[in-house]
């Protein structure tokens, strides 16, 4: 049983167990009230809803980071469609659209462009190897690209300018080396003889027909090794070669 003193005892620490619990209470109310917890307004507000599709974007100038792509230039739609509708150019027309530069010519429009077109001949002329080689074969879809980016010039030039030129830079930026012949013939890096010159001259674009589909250095090597299956020289080049069978990689 409890003493007197003991009671009292009890009631002193009960009542400051009680100030203590209200102090606390209250300071922490007004530290609450000085330093709001930014969560918690938040969680008053609906959380935002986001529609499908989006609202449209604010119009302002700013907002618009690229420049809306340019018209398209007819006369490098002109070119194409006679590029495509002349029959001697088939083969050629083909190579540029399997190797994915039909726009990249289209865009040379607008600032000049000169096409080294071989005629049907001179692809018939690599038989299988253009046809299920370099038109099929894994590791062409690069190469493609490069041999014919290689019959592309940036600027138009006329014949009469590139008899007075020592080279015209390449689409692929190789340099195409020009060298005239003494009866005013015209040899393409070593490679071919313009039999054509000036077949077609249309705004910004001029066609040349040659005799022979040119390979530039850069994918010589690639060529003999994938579709001539000429043998590899060293062990780095087998593995290269087996890497590009097997990735289709070039
Ligand atoms: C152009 O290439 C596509 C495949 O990339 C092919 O389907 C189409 O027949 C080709 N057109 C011509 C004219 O070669
Ligand atoms: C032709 O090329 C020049 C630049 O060499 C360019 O200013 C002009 O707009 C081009 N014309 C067309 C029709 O693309």
């Amino acid at each position: 049983m409890a003493r007197p003193a003991d009671s009292t005892r009890l009631a002193l620490s009960s009542f400051l167990l009680f100030c203590l619990a209200v102090w606390t209470a209250v300071s922490g109310r007004l530290v609450a009230a000085q330093y709001p917890y930014p969560g918690a307004a938040a969680s008053t507000t609906p959380p935002p809803y986001y529609y499908y599709p989006p609202p449209p974007p604010p119009a302002s100038a700013s907002y618009y980071y690229y420049a809306p792509p340019p018209p398209p230039n007819p006369f490098a739609e002109q070119l194409m469609a006679e590029l495509q509708a002349e029959p001697e150019f088939q083969r050629f027309y083909e190579a540029l659209n399997m190797s994915r530069s039909i726009d990249m010519v289209k865009g040379l429009v607008n600032s000049g462009v000169t096409l080294f077109a071989p005629v049907n001949g001179a692809f018939d002329a690599l038989g299988a190897v253009y046809t299920e080689c370099m038109l099929k074969r894994p590791g062409m879809d690069d190469l493609l690209p490069l041999i014919v980016r290689f019959h592309v010039a940036t600027g138009n030039f006329v014949n009469a300018q590139l008899m007075t030129m020592s080279s015209v830079q390449s689409f692929l930026g190789l340099p195409i080396p020009l060298t005239h012949a003494a009866a005013g013939g015209l040899v393409l890096d070593g490679q071919a003889t313009v039999t054509g010159p000036d077949v077609k001259i249309a705004v910004n674009a001029t066609v040349h027909t040659i005799d022979t589909v040119m390979v530039p250095y850069t994918a010589r090597r690639i060529l003999e090794l994938l579709c001539y299956n000429a043998p590899p020289s060293s062990p780095e080049e087998a593995n290269q070669v087996a890497m590009w069978r097997m990735t289709g990689g070039g």
